[in-house]
């Protein structure tokens, strides 16, 4: 697994580069939050995947602890929001990508969906097997099969799925809009793609409280649990540099979806992506 993992990483640092190399970062993908901070786990460039690796390795056995803390549970909602909105119907293939521990292909499985899950990192994903296996024939509904796999290089062919999902993973990748074209590529005809994360809220005022939060408060989570506050700092460092609900709305145009939708959770600080490909 540790070899099978390493040799994965490294073809990932390699396609990066190249990525990189082809595409400069869009004016439009940077809109600026506040004066630009250094995080240990944040780089542009070619290593932003193996930074992310590690972040994710690090916190993997905290992170569902730490996700109901900072949220006061609310993520819990916001993903039944999603799964909701997703609406999948029993025996719809559904992809989650960035799965994490696995709440949403869970979710998406338990709702009779034939879920997939796929994420990069290997400490993420053992968590969501073994939650995988515990609900396993509950209800009589199939577990998910969850994959270590790149989101930029979705590993199934075109048209493959009903439903593609990715919630708090966008955000995270070297190159979101290569993960959101994958996302449209892996679609079928009709199928529905959803994408849930932090927002950036209009209102000024509340914008400035969140944003507070994030930067006074989410840190200390890091620091308590796994010694480390940049774990946490990492959030709004990553926010900084991703254009939230209006980008991901706008690049969901440009790719040719239809019903492109944005649903505010929170007034705006987080939000529901939704779209339809023609
Ligand atoms: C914040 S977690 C979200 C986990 C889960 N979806 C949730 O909502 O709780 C982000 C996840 O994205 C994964 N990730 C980041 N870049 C990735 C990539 N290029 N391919 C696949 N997974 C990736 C990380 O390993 C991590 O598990």
């Amino acid at each position: 697994m540790q070899l099978k993992l390493r040799i994965f990483q490294a073809r990932i640092l390699k396609r990066d580069r190249r990525t990189l190399a082809t595409h400069s970062v869009r004016l439009a993908d940077r809109v600026t939050l506040a004066p630009a901070m250094t995080n240990e786990y944040y780089e542009q460039g070619a290593r932003r995947a193996a930074k992310v690796g590690d972040l994710f390795g690090k916190i993997a056995p905290r992170y569902d602890l730490i996700n109901d803390l900072q949220s006061l549970g609310l993520h819990r909602w916001w993903k039944r929001r999603l799964i909701d909105v997703a609406g999948p119907k029993p025996g719809a293939r559904a992809l989650d990508l960035c799965c994490g521990t696995g709440d949403v292909a869970l979710a998406l499985a338990r709702r009779g969906a034939e879920a997939v899950g796929l994420d990069f990192s290997g400490p993420m994903l053992s968590i969501a097997e073994s939650r995988g296996t515990r609900a396993a024939g509950i209800d009589g509904k199939p577990a998910p099969r969850f994959l270590l796999g790149d989101a930029q290089a979705i590993p199934f062919p075109d048209n493959s799925f009903d439903v593609v999902t990715v919630s708090y993973g966008l955000r995270n990748l070297a190159n979101w809009t290569e993960g959101l074209r994958e996302m449209f590529r892996v679609a079928r005809p009709g199928g529905r793609l959803l994408v849930l994360d932090f927002g950036k809220p209009d209102n000024a005022v509340w914008r400035g409280f969140y944003l507070a939060y994030l930067r006074a408060v989410v840190p200390l989570f890091g620091r308590f649990f796994l010694g480390d506050a940049q774990a946490y700092a990492y959030i709004l460092e990553s926010l900084r540099q991703y254009p939230a609900q209006r980008g991901v709305a706008e690049q969901m145009r440009q790719l040719g979806c239809c019903e492109v939708r944005i649903i505010q959770l929170l007034w705006g600080v987080m939000s529901i992506n939704y779209a339809h490909k023609p």
